[in-house]
């Protein structure tokens, strides 16, 4: 009887003790992705690092917060963000350049997710959710039906009507160029100075190697270049170093 309730009592204080101990992981786990809200900022906290390129060279938006994303990347919040940035580069330009009128002044902006958008394909594409398939993503980008980043669209021409060369930079490659000017053309871009694709020879480079190469180019060439516009820190990245440089939000991929 007594060795009985010894043992009763052991068995006991030992399911106690686990379940103390389960409660405690339970815890810790809502503190720190359990509740809805606590995902929310979880998933904001992500795309914000992304955004300031702390968080590089992610292959896929992490399975929990594909929805994040997506509402953000379709959420009026996106479209005054992009705002902002382009108001930003206005007062810039409201300042900034002594231009010279001698064709010699020069502006860069990325295509993809800065003068087109490819939030139609990734609404498809699970938004960053899946692994970039490069061949169907050319096979969209052949249809020619990106709609413009409306406020880009709007300073594009104001950049152009200041006399400033704007050259476009893209990671297109050069097989694409026919449905990319088709694209831009359609949707109110035109009068740019040129556009710049990957060839061949710019394949096996990183985005941000080429880039950097047009800039060294574009200022062999006697350009002053006054800023660049774009989604991706890859075309910032290495010298010539841009005087200023507009990040647009884009939390569904990164290339680097
Ligand atoms: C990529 O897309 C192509 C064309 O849509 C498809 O045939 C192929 O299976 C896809 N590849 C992967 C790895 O999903």
């Amino acid at each position: 009887m007594a060795r009985n309730s010894v043992l009763i009592l052991a068995f006991t204080s030992l399911c106690i003790a686990s379940a103390l101990a389960d409660w405690n992981i339970l815890n810790q786990r809502i503190r720190r992705h359990g509740a809805k809200d606590s995902l929310k900022t979880y998933c904001e906290s992500w795309r914000i690092n992304v955004e300031l390129n702390n968080i590089r060279e992610f292959e896929v938006v992490p399975q929990e917060c594909i929805d994040h994303i997506k509402k953000y990347m379709t959420s009026s919040q996106y479209k005054a963000d992009s705002q902002r940035a382009i108001e930003e580069v206005k007062l810039y330009l409201s300042g900034c350049c002594s231009l010279a009128g001698d064709g010699k002044d020069a502006w860069i902006f990325d295509v993809d997710d800065t003068l087109l958008s490819t939030i139609p394909y990734f609404k498809k594409h699970g938004f960053g959710g899946e692994r970039l398939n490069a061949s169907s993503w050319e096979a969209w980008m052949k249809e020619s039906k990106a709609p413009a980043l409306e406020h880009t669209l709007n300073l594009f021409h104001e950049i152009k009507n200041r006399g400033v060369k704007i050259f476009l930079v893209s990671s297109r490659r050069e097989t694409l160029r026919s449905y990319t000017v088709d694209n831009l053309i359609h949707v109110g871009y035109h009068g740019w100075a040129s556009l710049e694709l990957r060839g061949l020879e710019d394949e096996y480079k990183k985005v941000q190697q080429y880039k950097a190469q047009v800039r060294k180019r574009l200022v062999k060439e006697g350009y002053r270049i006054w800023g660049v516009v774009g989604d991706q820190w890859s075309s910032f990245e290495g010298l010539p170093k841009p005087k200023r440089t507009f990040k647009l939000p884009n939390s569904m991929y990164y290339l680097s």
